[in-house]
């Protein structure tokens, strides 16, 4: 009886494995692993009153399908019942997931390649403001072509699911990288800012502003290759009333966002990135963020008001000149920082050769000025004032100042003995 051998109805189908069976004989006939005979001689053991098999445990014995071409189909299967199929990849496995959505690695069926594929939730898809954000991700990176930058392949939508499909790096990012050593030294911190900053040249060049650099976005590979990800609050630079319609709302992570993104600017400009970097860099060789709080509000407070706590308190083995590019990246009024990620790389390249950074410069403070008055033909650079507070005065200083007390009575008593 034709309704008795359809697997839709049989014991092993629809009731027990979850609609599985009901699709695999049909599938695996299709994709010709399994001639109409096979299929027909295994439905009718199952027809058979006694046999409590599935479709699938009598393929596999009749040794009409291997173990792994069923847990191919099983794995694609669950994928498309979970609304994570994209035609043309195959889905591997979950990658991470961040506030927007989620990584998985993926197969690309036609090359044969490995890549990444960033799924936009159901829920959001619903959103045209969402959608668009995840959308102009995907045009802006694929404009974007750099070895330090996250490559861009396609950007789409399936049954109402968007996607973006990309690079995959294997490796981990530069966030994983300070959990597993908390403190990263100062030349590894600065051979990953250089390749940051060749990224963030090349975006910017292009016209575009990431606004979301943060540790998590540095993907790292196993030989040290820095790959800036995520491009999703990119946006060209001429991009008016994109920026409009923005204004007033801060996008970004708050822990290392531009204190001009804080304020909902709409000129946000190559600096907001390298204020992000900045923060990053931060992390990175203290091991914890520049500013913390209660709440996201409260971060952001202190990213626009509180002084920045001199990174050499925290790691005394920072050289001045990193110390002193780190600073200017992270001023708050971004006229003070450094204007281009080229004029950041130079400082940079400078530091990691041991030469003084040439766009950074010491600070003075009044407290330095009071103890430095200079000896006759001392032409001697002012000391810089990222050294921790409370260290005093310097030594220099004091032998400065004796010998100008020194000087002062020899010239005293040579006038008085005339
Ligand atoms: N191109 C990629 N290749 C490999 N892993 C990736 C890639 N892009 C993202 N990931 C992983 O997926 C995670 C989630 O990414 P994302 O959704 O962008 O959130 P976030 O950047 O906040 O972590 C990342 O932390 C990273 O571990
Ligand atoms: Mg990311």
């Amino acid at each position: 009886m034709p309704s008795q051998s359809n697997p839709e109805v049989s014991r092993s189908g629809s009731s027990s494995t979850g609609g599985f069976d009901t699709m695999l004989g049909r599938h695996v006939v299709k994709i010709g692993l399994v001639t109409e005979d096979e299929l027909e001689q295994c439905r009718s053991l199952i027809d058979e009153a006694s046999n409590d098999d599935t479709l699938a445990d009598l393929l596999l014995e009749q040794n009409f399908l291997t173990q792994r071409q069923l847990d191919r189909i099983r794995r694609d299967f669950e994928a498309s019942r979970s609304g994570k199929s994209i035609p043309g990849y195959q889905i591997l496995k979950k990658l991470g997931s961040g506030a927007m959505a989620t990584v998985f690695l993926a197969k690309q069926k036609s090359l044969q390649r490995l890549v990444a594929i960033k799924l936009l939730p159901k829920r959001f898809s619903e959103d045209p403001n969402y959608v668009s954000r995840f959308l102009s991700e995907g045009q802006a990176a694929a404009k974007l072509n750099h070895p330090n930058i996250v490559q861009a392949y396609d950007v789409n939508n399936h049954n109402g699911r968007h996607y973006f499909v990309m690079e995959y790096v294997e490796g981990n990012t530069v966030y994983d990288r300070i959990q597993e050593v908390k403190r990263l030294d100062e030349q590894e911190a600065i051979d990953i800012l250089i390749q940051s900053s060749k990224a963030l040249q090349h975006a910017h060049n292009q016209g575009f502003i990431h606004r979301d650099i943060k540790p998590k976005n540095l993907m790292l590979t196993e030989k040290g290759q820095v790959k800036v990800a995520d491009l999703g609050l990119a946006r060209g630079l001429d991009d008016a009333e994109a920026a409009k319609k923005e204004a007033g709302r801060a996008y970004g992570t708050p822990y290392y966002i531009s204190p001009e993104q804080i304020r909902g600017r709409i000129d946000i400009g190559p600096s907001a990135d390298i204020y992000g970097l900045g923060a990053t860099a931060y992390h990175m060789v203290t091991g914890h963020v520049p500013f913390t709080g209660k709440n996201p509000n409260e971060v952001m407070q202190r990213h626009l008001r509180t002084p920045l706590t001199p990174p050499d308190q925290a790691n005394p083995n920072l050289s001045a000149g990193f110390c002193q590019v780190l600073e200017m990246m992270m001023e708050k009024d971004a006229t003070d920082r450094y204007q281009s990620a080229g004029d950041l790389l130079e400082d940079l390249e400078l530091i990691a050769q041991g030469h003084p950074p040439h766009f950074a410069r010491p600070k003075l403070d009044l407290a330095d000025l009071a103890v430095q008055i200079p000896a006759p033909g001392d032409d001697a650079p002012l000391r810089q004032k990222s050294k921790p507070a409370g260290a005093g005065v310097s030594p220099l200083a004091i032998g400065s100042m004796v010998l100008n007390g020194l000087l002062l009575i020899v010239l005293l008593a040579v006038i008085l003995t005339r």
